[in-house]
């Protein structure tokens, strides 16, 4: 484990953490000195290789399935956490889905699975979460550069969730800010994981930077939100995205 342990002792829940920006925020979390639970839907083997992982260098690790798209159960498995971790003092709403399609080809049923997932779940585990927080409390948000301008065609109702999630963490923040808690965003460009899988070539040449972001980048912000030094950054969307949407 790092010397470097400015969460020594918090007590974490990322949701959607078996894979990509989840994973690596896990890892950052735990490696700067959190415990961590992290939810996950359909990876079982991912999150456990994770677990693995992480308790191997002696982290504190406990994972939850839970589709974000029941309410009901991530709100249950928000509390199993509180009651497994000892509390809470940073939720990471991380877990999103991307369906891609224009116009024309867009499903109801992917329209109603985006909102679910992207915005309805960051909602509930927010309102969960804040039932548990003490003052000095973190929530961070995984929206997207997309809520700052739309890159690719065939993104527009990921677009429209993560512009929902951006303008619900800035409202929120008001909400939380008397109680001592912060509610935050942050907003990756284009990031290597399975999300962006055989899309790279398409992507990079709209980068300025000429490269998608190390998941270990965003996760860095999430990490430095979630610390001591970030208690004045609230209502912020950050973006982190190579000077794509500068
Ligand atoms: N990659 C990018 O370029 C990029 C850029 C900006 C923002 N983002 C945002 O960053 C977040 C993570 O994206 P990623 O690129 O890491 O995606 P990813 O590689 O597809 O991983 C998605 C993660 O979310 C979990 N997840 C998905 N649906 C879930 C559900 N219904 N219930 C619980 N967990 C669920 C997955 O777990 P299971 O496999 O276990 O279901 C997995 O751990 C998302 O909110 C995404 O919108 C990504």
């Amino acid at each position: 484990m790092s010397a470097f342990l400015p969460l020594l002792n918090k007590r974490a829940i990322v949701t959607g953490g078996s894979r990509g920006i989840g994973a690596a925020i896990v890892r950052k979390v735990a490696e700067q000195g959190a415990k961590v639970a992290f939810t996950y839907s359909a990876s079982p083997d991912a999150a456990q290789s994770l677990v693995d992982e992480l308790t191997a260098s002696g982290s504190t690790v406990v994972t939850l399935q839970a589709d974000s798209a029941d309410p009901a159960a991530l709100q249950a498995a928000i509390r199993q956490a509180v009651d497994r971790l000892g509390g809470l003092d940073i939720l990471a709403n991380n877990a999103g889905t991307l369906a891609h399609a224009l116009l024309d080809n867009f499903t109801q049923a992917d329209f109603d699975r985006t909102i679910a997932i992207n915005v309805r779940a960051p909602f509930f585990a927010m309102q969960e979460a804040g039932r548990h927080m003490q003052s000095g409390g973190r929530i961070i948000n995984v929206s997207s550069n997309v809520a700052v301008s739309a890159a690719v065609p065939g993104a527009s109702v990921y677009g429209l969730s993560k512009s929902a999630l951006t303008a619900m963490t800035r409202s929120l923040a008001h909400e939380f800010a008397p109680r001592g808690i912060t509610v935050n965003a942050i907003q990756p460009g284009p990031t290597a994981t399975d999300m962006t899988a055989g899309m790279e070539d398409y992507i990079i040449g709209r980068v300025p930077a000429g490269r998608m972001a190390h998941a270990s980048e965003p996760a860095a912000l999430v990490a430095y939100l979630a610390g001591p030094d970030a208690g004045f950054i609230n209502g912020a969307a950050l973006t982190i995205d190579g000077a794509m949407t500068a």
